[in-house]
């Protein structure tokens, strides 16, 4: 395979990802959010029984990591704690793909409700979601701090799986 063809978003697959996968689940979250959490943070969630999560992948070897969700799935409800795509590979499906992936694993593992919340102002994130599905059930005020800023509104949103 051409290093060109490596690195077409066909190319990227879902790993299920578990407490090895922390390190590089840490490394993308430091670069989409602040403030990041700390690997051992990541690792302990990875690391619960109720975790369920996907690395997506691409090219190698070594596979580069381009992606992350990281849900819990609790009795009959799921629900998203974090999700992110690298910054150069936004805007080719990997967000999708993600969360399909995610809502497929949820479904089989018989939830009926995907929850996630998120900042009121994340027009990317809020657009993939309502695209997915997504429907509004509450508004949290003033739960995001923004440094230098005024705090931004938590949205919950739910899937109906
Ligand atoms: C939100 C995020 C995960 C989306 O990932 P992505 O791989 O870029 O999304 P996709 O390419 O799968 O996009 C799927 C659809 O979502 C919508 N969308 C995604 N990014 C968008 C943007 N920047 N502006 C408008 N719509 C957007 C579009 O409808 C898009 O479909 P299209 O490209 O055919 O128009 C990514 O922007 C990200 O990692 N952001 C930083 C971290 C973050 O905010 N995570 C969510 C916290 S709740």
């Amino acid at each position: 395979m051409s290093e060109g063809a490596a690195l077409d978003p066909k190319y990227v697959s879902l790993l299920w990802a578990g407490p090895e996968h922390a390190p590089e689940i840490a490394r993308l979250h430091g670069e989409l959010f602040a403030p990041a959490w700390s690997e051992d943070s990541v690792r302990s969630l990875l690391d619960h029984p109720a975790s369920t999560a996907f690395l997506a992948v691409v090219g190698g070897p070594p596979k580069v990591p381009v992606g992350f969700v990281l849900a819990q799935l609790v009795a009959d409800e799921a629900e998203i704690l974090t999700i992110g795509v690298a910054k150069d590979w936004q805007r080719k499906g990997l967000g999708k793909r993600l969360l399909d992936g995610l809502a497929r694993a949820a479904q089989r593992a018989e939830a009926k409700t995907l929850f996630l919340e998120v900042a009121a102002d994340n027009d990317a994130a809020m657009a993939l979601y309502r695209r997915a599905g997504f429907l509004g059930t509450g508004l949290r005020r003033g739960y995001y701090a923004r440094a230098g800023g005024d705090a931004v509104d938590a949205v919950t949103l739910a899937l109906k799986l």
